[in-house]
């Protein structure tokens, strides 16, 4: 049983990761949109004092340290680089990194103390392998990398993993806005297993990742794409 702080809740994958560990764990979590929960807080991640008292919102509903952070909150913004906004830009970078940055420095005290913890990332296959039209997308999910890689060596000795997952097209309301029938089909036609992700599949990885038996995975980025990132 563990206390697990989970942004990006209250949609698609979010959701699903909420679903699945609030079986055996408490859970608090957190999206725009008002919801009457006592384990529910919204806020937008771009405030950054509102990250703060997010924080401390789900400790004193655990009434102790957060063991878990999954930083699952992203947007995708679909344009050419040259159609890109001053403002869609900072909007895109403090939504999808630096939201999850404050979170984890943050969290990291508490699981210093307790010698345990576990931040898992929600990052993008167009993180790893690029998008054409996703260029500020790719590059916020691409920045996870070299933060998970980073801080999992920073804490490395107390028990802490940091760990990334990649997941390719995954069936959820971001791709439902995204794509219309054409695109959904030539997604279709580029994965190799022909197939989207479904969000459950992103919420057992958690799982995993969160249990003991995957204590000496850290510091990685694990593409969940359906063959997505093996090339063509
Ligand atoms: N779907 C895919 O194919 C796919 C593939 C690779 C990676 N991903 C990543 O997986 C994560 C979840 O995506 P999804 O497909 O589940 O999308 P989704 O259904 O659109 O859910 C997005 C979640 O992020 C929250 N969110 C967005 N902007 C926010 C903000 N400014 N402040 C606070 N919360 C915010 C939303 O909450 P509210 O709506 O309540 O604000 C919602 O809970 C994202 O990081 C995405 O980049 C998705």
């Amino acid at each position: 049983m563990r206390n697990i702080l989970i942004t990006g809740a209250t949609s698609g994958i979010g959701l699903e990761i909420s679903n699945l560990l609030s079986k055996d764990n408490d859970v608090f979590l957190t999206g725009r949109r008002n919801l009457d929960k006592i384990n529910y807080f919204p806020c937008d991640l771009v405030d950054i004092y509102e990250l703060e008292t997010l924080y401390n919102k789900a400790y004193q509903y655990f009434n102790s340290d957060i063991d878990v952070l999954i930083n699952c909150a992203g947007q995708y913004i679909n344009k050419p680089i040259e159609k890109m906004t001053l403002d869609e830009i900072t909007y895109l970078l403090d939504v999808n990194f630096k939201s999850a940055y404050i979170l984890s420095s943050l969290v990291i005290k508490g699981m210093k103390k307790n010698r345990w913890g576990r931040i898992i990332n929600i990052g993008s296959i167009s993180g790893v392998v690029g998008e054409a039209n996703a260029t500020l997308y790719s590059a916020t999910k691409s920045a996870y990398t070299g933060f998970t890689k980073a801080l999992a060596l920073e804490v490395a000795q107390y028990n802490i993993t940091i760990n990334q997952i990649n997941p390719g097209f995954v069936e959820t309301p971001m791709i439902e806005n995204t794509l219309d029938k054409k695109e959904r089909k030539e997604v279709l036609d580029v994965t190799p297993q022909r197939r989207f992700i479904e969000p459950i599949e992103v919420a057992k990885l958690c799982q995993y990742l969160m249990s003991d038996d995957a204590k000496g995975i850290t510091g990685q980025g694990i593409n969940l794409c359906a063959g997505l990132s093996c090339g063509c």
